[in-house]
């Protein structure tokens, strides 16, 4: 991982919009100021994005926003999709993509996600593409078949510009349920993605972080982020608290 910056992400899911938002991306930025070994990236929800990057701009914070999915569409008669551009206007330069809640409860499959990236990276918007497996699947030992589909689903458009956008491994069995991966069956999947992006090219390889998701606090943090291909974090609930989150940062 020596190479590659760490990237610590907090994504809020439909949390700390409103009222929340600022003084908690404020928060973040104070809380992270001087970490400046790890990339940090907010995902408030779509509503509180222009807010957040108001208040980020004031703080001269170098933390980045994201979005937490989007259009892959450009413009046009899509009732309640949002495009790329509306999301660099508001302030991200960040989109979360194929995140499994979008996946199993919104229907978007590897295709649909597939188009997104395609459409993110045009923008020249970064997008951070999650993939995992289910625990069924982990059970029936489909974890790696999984996990490259969806990465394969995704790795022409990842190739045409090598390190600008992310992937993040996030078993769904992890996600809010404070069942985190050992970090030995994280870095196996890591390693295993790696090798995926090292078929489209060594360079790809290389420079991608692999960031990973599920039940990441401040107390597991280190012994991930230890791993030679964790090159970061994607962090659901203990991105809510400032302090909490910027252990986390800390331990990157
Ligand atoms: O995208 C982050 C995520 O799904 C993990 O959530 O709450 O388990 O950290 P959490």
């Amino acid at each position: 991982a020596a190479s590659r910056r760490p990237l610590i992400a907090g994504n809020w899911k439909m949390n700390a919009g409103g009222q929340d938002a600022c003084p908690l991306s404020a928060a973040v930025a104070k809380a992270t100021r001087e970490l400046t070994r790890a990339e940090v990236v907010v995902a408030p929800p779509f509503t509180a994005i222009a807010a957040v990057a108001h208040e980020l701009a004031e703080a001269k914070s170098e933390v980045g926003i994201a979005a937490q999915n989007m259009s892959a569409e450009v413009s046009g008669a899509f009732t309640g999709e949002v495009s790329s551009g509306m999301l660099k206007d508001a302030g991200a330069t960040w989109v979360i993509l194929g995140h499994s809640e979008r996946r199993q409860l919104f229907a978007e499959t590897d295709e649909s996600v597939a188009r997104k990236v395609a459409s993110a990276m045009a923008a020249e918007l970064r997008p951070i593409v999650c993939v995992g497996e289910t625990l069924e699947q982990r059970e029936a030992g489909e974890t790696l078949a999984v996990v490259e589909r969806q990465v394969r689903a995704v790795l022409d458009e990842l190739a045409k510009q090598p390190g600008f956008g992310v992937i993040a491994y996030e078993p769904v069995w992890a996600i809010g349920t404070g069942k985190v991966a050992r970090a030995e069956d994280a870095q196996e999947v890591h390693a295993f993605i790696r090798g995926l992006l090292a078929k489209a090219s060594e360079d790809l390889a290389g420079v991608t972080r692999i960031l990973y998701g599920g039940s990441v606090k401040a107390d597991n943090a280190e012994a991930l982020l230890a791993q030679d291909d964790i090159d970061g974090a994607l962090v659901g609930g203990a991105s809510l608290d400032a302090a909490g989150f910027a252990k986390i940062v800390d331990a990157a």
